[in-house]
């Protein structure tokens, strides 16, 4: 079984290292748009063209399903691209149904980029819950996140400021709606209040890929990984970067 992981760039990673725990005997190969991030800045129409330019290499790796570890990327293109590809594609949405089901009472604060956040399809699931959503975009973590700054000075000052714009004693938890965000959980612990949960959708995102795949698909042999720089192999040197990255993620997920 071979299945694409693609994101705009390391943000997938979380998602990545997760199924790779979860699954066996797939052959992983992992999609970094890093030609073209970020894409919470670009418009709609471009971010349609480059995830379809992107699946339609994958699958000429031979990719049986994609998951779209990005959720950028999903607001902007899956129905596209579910009426243009034939296998099956996963989406990510901002876990804030998650959120509303563990605390209907209390507002929670959504932290994505702009352009999930002014999408079509968070509006719409934020109007069936019904309840308070306040939303925060965060460009500058995708940035951060791709030079690999995740705990600097910098990074906390700017989480600092930009969370200081709300109540955070009356939030009942943060969703993390990037999947670049997933790195910053350690940093974010320590800012915000202590009662404030941190959610994000990879476990909601696993357990549809792996409804739609079935269990019955996967064998007992270990997993692999080829990862990509968009349409180039990464080379040893870049496999590594990509490997320190999903270290650095176990590790945190050991913190949270
Ligand atoms: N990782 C992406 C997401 O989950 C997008 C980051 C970006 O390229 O702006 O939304």
């Amino acid at each position: 079984m071979k299945i694409a992981f693609f994101d705009s760039g390391i943000g997938g990673l979380s998602v990545l290292n997760e199924a790779l725990k979860r699954f066996s005997g797939v052959e992983f190969l992992y999609f970094a748009d890093t030609d073209n991030v970020p894409y919470g800045t670009k418009d709609k129409e471009e971010i349609k063209n480059l995830s379809a330019y992107a699946i339609e290499f994958l699958i000429s790796q031979g990719a049986q399903a994609v998951v779209m570890a990005c959720n950028t990327a999903t607001s902007a293109a899956v129905t596209y691209l579910r009426e243009k590809f034939s296998i099956p594609i996963v989406g990510m949405e901002p876990a804030v149904k998650l959120a509303f089901d563990k605390f209907p009472e209390r507002p929670t604060l959504l932290i994505a980029t702009e352009l999930t956040i002014k999408g079509e399809k968070l509006r719409l699931l934020v109007e069936r819950l019904g309840n308070k959503t306040l939303a925060l975009p965060l460009p500058r973590l995708v940035e951060f996140a791709q030079k690999g700054e995740f705990q600097s000075a910098t990074v906390s000052e700017y989480l600092r400021k930009e969370l200081s714009k709300f109540n955070l004693g009356e939030i009942s938890s943060v969703v993390l709606g990037c999947t670049h965000f997933n790195y910053f959980k350690d940093t974010l612990r320590k800012i915000l209040p202590p009662n404030a949960a941190m959610i994000d959708g990879i476990d909601g995102t696993l357990k549809h890929l792996t409804d739609i795949l079935g269990r019955s698909r996967f064998s007992d042999t270990p997993n692999s990984v080829r990862y990509f720089n968009s349409c180039t192999e990464a080379d040893p040197s870049e496999v590594k970067i990509f490997e320190s990255y999903l270290k650095r993620l176990e590790k945190m997920s050991r913190i949270d």
